[in-house]
C-alpha cells in the first residue's frame, strides 16, 4: 500500500524549519547510499555532525512519531535514520531499491515528508514502480507519501529550482506490507463504525477481530 498523509506538519512548523534549513551544511548524499545505489545518487544530504539539522531531525521525529494516520497505517516498532535531501537543478536519484538493515532496523516503511512548495521547482517528482505501473508523486509541503521499502523508486531529475525533503525509513510491528493494508483498513472500518453507532455489539466484534489480527501478526 502507498498511503499519502497530508499536514503532518503544521505551518508553524514549516516556517521553523525553513527558518533552520538556510543555515545547516549540506554535504554530498552518496555518503550514505548502499554501494549499488551510490552511483545512480546525485543529492546533497545535511551533514550528520551538524547541530543545527540535529535539533530539526529531532523535531521532525517527534511529529512523525506522534502523527495517528502514520502509526495506523505503518505500524511502527522503530524509527530508523531521518536524512534532509536537497536537490539542486541537476540532480536526481535513480532508480533503486532501499537497503535492507539501516542502522540496525529493518526497513519495511520508506517516507518522504516533501518541504518545497512544488511550484518552486521542476521535475523532483518521487517515482514509485509496481506491477502496476508506475506513479509519481510531488506534494505540497508537510505531506508525507508512505511506501513499502521493498519497491524500486526513484527521484526524477530537477530541471528547476531546489527540492528539499525529509526521507526516512521504519521498522514495522507487520512485516508484510499485505497484512499491514488489511490492518489499516479493519482499523478504519471500526474506527468509522465506533463514531457512526457507538460501541455496540458489532463494534465489539470487529474491535476484537481488529486487536486479535493485530496480535497474531505482530512481531516484537
Ligand atoms: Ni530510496
Amino acid at each position: 500500500m502507498i498511503i499519502c498523509i497530508g499536514e503532518v506538519l503544521s505551518t508553524t512548523d514549516l516556517a521553523d524549519v525553513y527558518g533552520r534549513l538556510d543555515r545547516v551544511r549540506f554535504v554530498d548524499g552518496k555518503v550514505t547510499a548502499g554501494w549499488a545505489a551510490r552511483g545512480v545518487k546525485d543529492n546533497l544530504q545535511a551533514a550528520a555532525d551538524d547541530p543545527l539539522a540535529e535539533a530539526l531531525l529531532a523535531r521532525l521525529r517527534r511529529r512523525l512519531e506522534a502523527h495517528p494516520v502514520l502509526a495506523m497505517a505503518a505500524r511502527p516498532r522503530r524509527f530508523g535514520p531521518l536524512l534532509l535531501s536537497r536537490y539542486e537543478a541537476g540532480m536526481g536519484y535513480g532508480r533503486h531499491v532501499d537497503d535492507a538493515i539501516m542502522a540496525g532496523i529493518r526497513s519495511d516503511c520508506s517516507f518522504t515528508l516533501f518541504l518545497s512548495d512544488p511550484a518552486a521547482y521542476d521535475g523532483g517528482e518521487l517515482v514509485i514502480e509496481s506491477p502496476a505501473g508506475e506513479q509519481g508523486f510531488k506534494l505540497e509541503p508537510g505531506h508525507l507519501v508512505l511506501y513499502p521499502s521493498t519497491t524500486l523508486h526513484r527521484v526524477e531529475t530537477v530541471t528547476r529550482g531546489v527540492r528539499l525533503a525529509l526521507v526516512g525509513w521504519l521498522e514495522s510491528y507487520v512485516r508484510s506490507p499485505d497484512r499491514r493494508e488489511l490492518l489499516f483498513e479493519l482499523d478504519t472500518a471500526r474506527r468509522r463504525l465506533f463514531d457512526e453507532q457507538g460501541k455496540g455489539e458489532v463494534f465489539d466484534l470487529v474491535d476484537k477481530s481488529f486487536r486479535n489480527l493485530l496480535r497474531m501478526w505482530a512481531e516484537t
